[in-house]
């Protein structure tokens, strides 16, 4: 074929940080810190739930209705309608998609159109660039930046009010917010909610507000849903995923919420792509969610049980990083820990690949020589904004022990051969 191939909006978004560190470790047998999954099973209810599924009659095995499985749409609805303090309607205000990357994609092309600005916090999951794009609109970033004294928590990386407003022109659209933060683990609290969500009435832009971690949080840290604060419900798309929830994420079920004017878009996107998502899977997702309404507050609460367990991992990796060397930046919430590898620099030879971002190039020589994969932080910012952040990398607690105990051992290793 000699005419151009390839439509122009994919142009420059081929390259993507998960195919190529996860196929590098996979290819060199790494312990595996890098990709956001937990090595653990979900919990037994969600599995014995999945299982009476696709074990029952029928119509499980058949296609549900196409916005959201009848039973999950409801127990959504009053599981979050509970949280939010308002009615949700399960049928309005409620898409159930494959996973909650699906839920980012119905909403950018939905909702962003040509010459449309989006605003992006720096460092940020990495699809919303490419994401933006592909709908046409014109990515904004702002970063959030440690702070000059000290930067020990994610809580010492904030964003600037006066640089975050400068930001907004005519052309803004949307404001994506990603709380509990990938990469960070920055859980932003009411009064910075507060200051993000003054600047979108004023200037009447939409919210995307990523929460798929909101159930992990560290240490008495709130996480607060924006859709909650007054005049944000109207204007929020919260998007949400069971394979964080649950500890499911090859389920691939997630789902945005949001008042039905800004939805009816979502579910045309839907529609006309994915239109159904796998039956079984969105009933043991439901199941789980009725488990949990009941059990809502209380100890057996799995919301309960997997940030406590969490918080014991996190404890062991921030230890483990400190005695080798590196800088942790403790997480208020999420999976991941960011460390500084500045201090440690220095000891290394010269890495190949004098092109690529620092970062990038300690990654993969870390696979290579010590069998240990992580990921480059340099990829979750933007391609102006990643020359000024090359001496970090993130590390996935969610990970069973022995998982954690084998990376420690290389770092230990490692650290006493120098
Ligand atoms: C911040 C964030 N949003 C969305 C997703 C995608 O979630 P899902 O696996 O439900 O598609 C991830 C997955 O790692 C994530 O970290």
């Amino acid at each position: 074929m000699s005419r151009q191939l390839h439509a122009r909006r994919i142009e420059g978004i081929d390259k993507n940080v998960w195919v190529e560190f996860t196929q590098l470790a996979a290819e060199y047998k790494a312990v595996n810190l890098g990709q956001g999954f937990p090595d653990f099973p979900p919990p037994s209810f969600v599995q014995e739930a999945f299982c009476k599924a696709v074990s029952g009659g029928f119509a499980l095995h058949q296609y549900t209705r196409a916005f959201g499985h009848p039973p999950l749409v409801k127990i959504l609805a009053k599981f979050f309608g509970r949280i939010v303090g308002r009615d949700i309607d399960p049928l309005d205000d409620i898409l159930v998609t494959v996973g909650a990357y699906q839920a980012l994609f119905c909403t950018f092309q939905a909702l962003i159109d040509d010459g449309d600005e989006v605003i992006i916090i720096e460092p940020f999951f990495d699809c919303y660039q490419p994401m933006v794009k592909m709908a046409g609109g014109k990515c904004v970033y702002v970063p959030l930046r440690p702070k000059k004294d000290k930067c020990e928590t994610s809580a010492d990386w904030v964003l600037s009010p006066g640089e975050l407003a400068s930001k907004f022109t005519s052309h803004t659209k949307a404001i994506i917010l990603n709380t509990p933060n990938n990469p960070l683990g920055k859980v932003f609290n009411r009064e910075e909610l507060q200051v993000i969500s003054d600047l979108c009435i004023k200037h009447d832009v939409l919210c995307i507000s990523d929460e798929v971690y909101e159930w992990l949080t560290y240490n008495g840290a709130k996480h607060i849903k924006i859709a909650s604060l007054p005049g944000m419900w109207e204007r929020t798309i919260t998007i949400g995923s069971a394979g964080k929830t649950f500890s499911a994420t090859g389920w691939k079920v997630g789902w945005a919420i949001g008042s039905t004017h800004i939805l009816k878009h979502l579910r045309t996107v839907h529609q006309n792509s994915v239109y159904h998502c796998p039956t079984a899977a969105q009933e043991a997702v439901a199941h789980g969610f009725q488990r949990e309404f009941e059990q809502f507050g209380k100890p057996e609460s799995y919301f309960i049980q997997l940030p406590a367990n969490l918080q014991v991992k996190r404890q062991k990796l921030a230890q483990c990083l400190k005695s080798v060397g590196l800088q942790p930046i403790i997480p208020e919430g999420g999976y991941f820990m960011m460390a500084d590898i500045s201090a440690i620099k220095a000891n290394l030879p010269d890495l190949p690949g004098q092109d690529e971002p620092y970062d990038h190039r300690f990654v993969k020589w870390l696979i290579k020589n010590k069998r240990l994969a992580t990921i480059p932080v340099s990829a979750f910012y933007s391609h102006e904004h990643c020359k000024d952040f090359p001496n970090y990398i993130r590390f996935c607690f969610a990970k069973e022990d022995f998982t954690l105990n084998a990376a420690e051992k290389i770092l230990q290793e490692w650290s006493e051969s120098k």
